[in-house]
């Protein structure tokens, strides 16, 4: 069983595919980590976050990702998600990782089946998934989100509306950019988390699922 999560940043997709993974005894693949240990790797090289990013050189990090780059707690840091961002406009970088993540759903290490999570699941890199959910929420709550989660992290410099200023850029270029954008399957389930904590969120993807399976 092959479930897909996409939907933009801090919609609460990364715990709900986790959750849904342990309930259904799947593998659980957060391929935004693999965009961020791709910028990880470029900023280590030296790159700084606003400069120009050489396309042959992002691929080849990309390409040398190896699974225990994916458990890195600096990947969760703002500026690697900001260059993660830009870094996964470029086709050369998503068609680099694109067979890693294939090939984690065609041979999950855990046998049964896997959840994967990120922006072109459902529509790109596991078209023929057995179930997708496109979560969402309003950018106000989500840029409270990740302030809360800063915040609970030790960030003590923490500036909301620039989180939310941000967010928004992000879900732009996210949005906008020609190589696998960030859109919804047209056969995805639409979840809008604005007013739903994680249990509610949960409980919601699973009924959507367990219907599904019948
Ligand atoms: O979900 P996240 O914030 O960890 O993702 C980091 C960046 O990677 C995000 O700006 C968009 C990109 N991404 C993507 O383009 N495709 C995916 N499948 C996952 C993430």
């Amino acid at each position: 069983m092959i479930i897909a999560v996409d939907g933009p940043a801090a919609a609460g997709k990364g715990t709900l595919a986790r959750r849904l993974a342990e309930h259904f005894g799947l593998a659980y693949l957060d391929t935004g980590a693999l965009y961020r240990a791709t910028a990880m790797r470029l900023l280590r090289a030296g790159a700084a976050v606003e400069a120009e990013i050489e396309a042959e050189a992002a691929a080849a990090a990309a390409a040398a990702i190896e699974p225990e780059n994916l458990v890195d707690p600096t990947l969760r840091q703002e500026q690697t998600g900001a260059l993660a961002s830009r870094v996964s406009a470029l086709p050369e970088v998503r068609a680099a990782l694109l067979q890693y993540q294939r090939d984690f759903a065609a041979r999950p290490p855990k046998g049964s089946g896997a959840v994967l999570d990120g922006r072109d699941i459902g529509t790109v890199v596991c078209p023929q998934a057995d179930h997708k959910l496109f979560v969402t929420a309003s950018a106000e709550e989500r840029a409270r989100r990740r302030v809360a989660e800063l915040r609970e992290r030790g960030e003590t410099d923490v500036d909301a509306d620039q989180i939310l200023a941000e967010l928004k850029e992000r879900d732009k270029r996210d949005a906008e950019r020609q190589a696998s954008p960030l859109k919804a399957a047209a056969d995805a389930h639409l979840l809008d988390t604005t007013n739903l904590d994680i249990d509610a969120a949960f409980k919601a993807a699973k009924a959507l699922i367990s219907a599904a399976k019948g």
